[in-house]
């Protein structure tokens, strides 16, 4: 694997996770892989599980990690050709170049701006790091996708799913804040991917870019749509029409125990407790989350593992 931005740098996604699954089993089978090489994270925004299992999975395999906050460093310019007497005091062309004397591996989280849907779809970001650094780069959350999250739910769904094809759902979720579409995305291009009967619900206005959500049925109606479902994945997104914005607050959206069912339920977290779900669900043995989020080591350990044996 040369970089990893986006599930399509997967050659074979149902071998991958059951690479990533035999990887889990031994998770230092490897460790002699990355010796000497070293790992760079930059975080251009807040994370947990992201941060905590990219370098658990990196040290298994040998690696040595440096991370960085970006914030914390030069304000970065990314437009060609700009007179930088503002704010910023360092180019990506020079930033991602330096990054890559230090780095055998760049992995990087940078979030939407979620106000201008053109500058966000172009991966300013992201594609910079790509285009100016001279070491492969993964993609640890985007303006538009999270594939090392839908990766880890594939996993997750391929280890806890009783039947060859079960019945998965994404259901949109109340969230006080405008989120980024990223998770979302992402989760509905592995699951076009993968042997399930996937479905979208979401109230009116909530639409996902179509040129992703393609023929995939999408139904309004929530407690219809999650009927007989094996898994049940919530997040909240934004609107995507009308971009960056709350439509409206549906608040009876909420996941509820009685429209989970026998469903399992999966959240990539954080998840904001009575708001997304309410506590009876999360408090269930129907929840995944733990599972998903322990899954992340192994999804970032076989990415990882895939750069290294190509470096
Ligand atoms: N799911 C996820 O990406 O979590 P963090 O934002 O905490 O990294």
């Amino acid at each position: 694997m040369k970089k990893y931005t986006n599930i399509k740098d997967i050659e074979s996604i149902p071998e991958i996770i059951q690479e990533a699954i035999q990887l889990k089993q031994n998770p230092f089978q490897f460790e002699k892989l990355g010796q000497y090489k070293t790992l760079v994270m930059l975080f251009f925004n807040s994370s947990l599980r992201t941060r905590l299992s990219t370098e658990k999975a990196a040290k298994n395999l040998g690696m040595q990690v440096m991370i960085l906050n970006v914030n914390d460093a030069w304000n970065l310019e990314f437009v060609d050709g700009t007179i930088m007497d503002l704010n910023s005091s360092e180019h990506v062309k020079e930033a991602a170049q330096v990054i890559s004397q230090y780095a055998d591996i760049i992995a990087l989280r940078a979030f939407p701006t979620l106000k201008d849907k053109q500058k966000d779809e172009s991966e300013f970001v992201l594609n910079s790091f790509v285009k100016y650094a001279s070491v492969p780069v993964v993609n640890m959350e985007s303006s538009t996708a999270h594939p090392l999250q839908a990766l880890t739910d594939a996993i997750t769904i391929e280890e806890l799913k009783t039947k060859s094809k079960p019945k998965v759902v994404l259901s949109w979720a109340p969230h006080p804040k405008a989120l980024p579409h990223a998770v979302a995305n992402s989760f509905v291009k592995m699951m076009s991917e993968l042997e399930v009967d996937f479905s979208i619900t979401h109230p009116k206005g909530y639409e996902l870019n179509s040129e992703i959500t393609k023929d995939i049925p999408i139904n309004h109606n929530q407690e219809e749509a999650m009927k007989d479902a094996d898994f049940v994945y919530v997040k909240n997104w934004s609107s995507y029409t009308d971009y960056g914005k709350i439509v409206s607050p549906d608040s009876n959206w909420m996941l509820t125990k009685e429209k989970l069912g026998t469903a399992k339920f999966m959240h990539c977290l954080p998840v904001r407790r009575n708001v997304v779900v309410e506590d009876a669900v999360l408090d269930s043995e129907n929840s995944v989350v733990i599972d998903q989020a322990n899954n992340r080591t192994y999804a970032a350990q076989i990415v990882l593992k895939k750069i290294l044996e190509n470096l």
